[in-house]
């Protein structure tokens, strides 16, 4: 059995903490899926295209490099949009099956959005990590903070509300949890919580 750990949830749910342990613990490869869209779209903001503009969002993933995934600018406001506007193209998301099954071809833990509905279905650990809006939209408010954005509670989570309704309603890949996953809410419980909860699921399966 290949051991994937496929995790998924909404921004800012503590998905990306929770998958980096994971990898660390159980010596296995991590792949963030969210930088492969944060990267397609700056490719395309940088041709000067629109991120929703299909033949554009297209040409960029196919173009997509892995050293595009070390970019510093992912996480900037803008690459937040233009990431989930490209995510919403289904051509641009079956452009990056391949890259995201060969990266666990021998094994890793990957989160996004869809791992465990599309990437990995016959992953033997799902996990969906979320939380209320408040909750995450104060965490990323926090991180945006630590960075000197200037930025309001308020902005981030009117952002946060979109994306996430842009996310779950999209026809291609929406979120949501795959009918065999654990969902595990974090807006009460501390990053050790967590992972003592995912560790324990994963031993179990492993
Ligand atoms: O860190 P955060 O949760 O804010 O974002 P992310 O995981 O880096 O993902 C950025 C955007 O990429 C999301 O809003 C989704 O639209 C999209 N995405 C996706 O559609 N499928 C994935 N597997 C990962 C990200």
């Amino acid at each position: 059995m290949t051991l994937v750990v496929a995790i998924d949830g909404p921004a800012a749910s503590g998905k990306g903490t929770l998958a980096r342990r994971i990898a660390r613990h159980f010596g296995l490869p991590y792949l963030d899926t969210g930088k492969l869209y944060r990267a397609v779209g700056r490719k395309v903001l940088d041709a000067g295209d629109a991120p929703a503009d299909e033949a554009a969002a297209l040409a960029a993933a196919r173009a997509l490099r892995p050293s595009d995934l070390d970019r510093a600018d992912l996480r900037a406001p803008d690459a937040d949009k233009a990431a989930s506007e490209v995510a919403a193209i289904a051509s641009v998301r079956a452009a990056l099956i391949d890259f995201q099954r060969n990266f666990a071809a021998q094994g890793g833990v990957l989160d996004g959005r869809d791992i465990g509905t599309v990437i990995f279905p016959s992953a033997p650990v799902k996990l969906f990590i979320t939380a209320s809006l408040e909750a995450r939209a104060a965490r990323r408010y926090h991180e945006r903070q630590a960075r000197h954005e200037t930025v309001t509670l308020a902005e981030v989570e009117a952002d946060m509300r979109r994306r996430d309704a842009l996310d779950a309603t999209r026809a291609a890949a929406p979120l949501r949890p795959a009918p065999d996953a654990v969902i595990i809410d974090t807006t009460s419980l501390d990053p050790d919580a967590v992972f003592a909860r995912a560790a324990s699921l994963i031993e179990a399966a492993f």
